[in-house]
């Protein structure tokens, strides 16, 4: 038995069986790639679905783990330490936003954007104004897996299991203007959208229906909340997708690759509706703790340091023209979509989707699959073009190869019936 059948043997009897991992066993990593237990480097194009921007085993964060280890790592939200604030500063600057809220992950950070927008209604209900404790989501939206955030994502397959969910929530279709202004009224407390949807196929608000949000909420005084969990922090060449449309949200979220591969989640707000949050109101043991507060800083630092907002424009546009070029050539590629470093390739078929992860990794390449046939790329931002080409011609060989099978599989096929 290897180490890898040990671990699987174990895990089939220990674990929950939430997760269908592909029968890998990585211990290391180094730059954009990822190393297996034999030594083998995969290249990773999904950094961790998002998470570890800067790639692996990077000295800022490996020597800022190291450091702030040593002097403290956790002390609780009960006492003051250095990061929080000096975190905050970054991101506030960043966001245009006015206040943070730390927590752990993603969930947990739009837990508390909802717990913000409905705490905020009631305050503005407290000063005469007419405003309801409804949100209305978007299709195909996805926020994570704690009660108010599956609540609030649209597959059935999260909330079904569940049920029932926290009431209160209706969908929008996506980028569907005049179903938003039907379903919009007093009665809404919060639109909630993803810049650029991800988990739902990296889809793209279009600049109407983002506007429109905008202007409807400013109507009533209901809120603008723009979760930025995976498209946020730079992956887009922008701090924000937000700021791709020239539109301000109310109250962003931030997790992912904020903590470079730590778990650190954010909430921010404007000065406006921080208004509604009182001390013991909301909290967490660990959010905001001392070390990944301090990877945080480190994390933002490297990005710019390193001028790595232009390189993830500028590798995502090659990227992106490189996998339109793939699209000219191969029918099975229907759509190329994205911005930045948050790319996707939509197939023709559920089938030649899966089948293409699996030969990628044959070829030791990391991508995934999102929406049953949406190939989805999300790279650390410090990707280079020859990678790009490497990843390129490996699909190029896999829909070339897949298209023969085929088109030799047809005339058989056809043998057959005339047989
Ligand atoms: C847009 C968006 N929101 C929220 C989440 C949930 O984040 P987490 O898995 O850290 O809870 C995700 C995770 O994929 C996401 O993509």
């Amino acid at each position: 038995m290897t180490k890898l059948d040990q671990i699987r043997a174990a895990e089939a009897k220990l674990l929950l069986s939430t997760y269908d991992r592909s029968p890998i066993l990585f211990v290391g990593g180094e730059g954009v790639h990822v190393i297996d237990e034999n030594g083998a480097k995969y290249l990773d194009l999904l950094s961790g679905i998002g998470v570890n921007a800067l790639g692996y085993n990077h000295s800022a964060i490996v020597e800022t783990i190291a450091r702030q280890s040593r002097s403290l790592i956790h002390v609780s939200n009960l006492f003051y330490h250095e990061g929080q604030a000096e975190l905050g500063m970054r991101l506030t600057e960043r966001t245009g936003l006015d206040r943070v809220f730390f927590a752990n992950t993603g969930t947990e950070a739009w837990e508390g954007a909802l717990k913000l927008a409905r705490a905020y209604a009631g305050l503005k209900r407290s000063e005469g104004v007419k405003i309801g404790t409804k949100f209305l989501a978007l299709e195909q939206s996805f926020h994570g897996r704690t009660f108010g955030s599956m609540s609030t994502t649209y597959k059935e397959k999260y909330r079904e299991p569940f049920g029932p969910v926290v009431p209160g929530v209706e969908f929008v279709r996506f980028n569907d203007v005049a179903d938003l202004r039907a379903k919009f009224s007093n009665e809404t407390c919060a639109i909630l959208v993803e810049a650029i949807q991800g988990e739902g196929g990296v889809r793209p608000l279009t600049q109407e229906f983002f506007a429109e949000a905008r202007a409807l909420a400013d109507s009533t005084g209901a809120l603008l909340i723009a979760d930025e969990i995976q498209a946020g922090m730079g992956r887009t060449g922008k701090w924000c997708a937000y700021q791709h449309y020239g539109i301000q949200p109310d109250v962003t979220t931030l997790a992912k690759p904020l903590a470079g591969g730590l778990p650190l989640g954010a909430v921010l707000c404007t000065e406006e509706v921080a208004r509604a949050m009182h001390a013991g109101m909301h909290g967490t043991t660990f959010g905001g703790g001392p070390l990944t507060c301090a990877v945080g800083i480190a994390v933002i630092d490297a990005i710019e340091k390193e001028g790595l907002l232009a390189r993830a424009t500028e590798a995502g546009n090659y990227f992106q023209e490189r996998l339109r070029w793939l699209a000219s050539r191969h029918e099975a590629v229907v759509d190329v979509r994205g911005k930045g470093l948050m790319l996707a390739a939509e197939l023709d078929s559920v089938e030649l989707a899966k089948l293409t992860v699996a030969e990628m990794l044959k070829r030791r390449i990391v991508i995934n699959c999102t929406s049953d046939t949406v190939l989805r790329f999300l790279p650390p931002y410090i990707l280079e073009r020859f990678h790009v080409d490497t990843a390129i011609a490996a699909l190029d060989e896999i829909f070339t190869e897949h298209a023969a099978a085929h088109s030799a599989a047809a005339p058989s096929l056809g043998g057959h019936h005339h047989g």
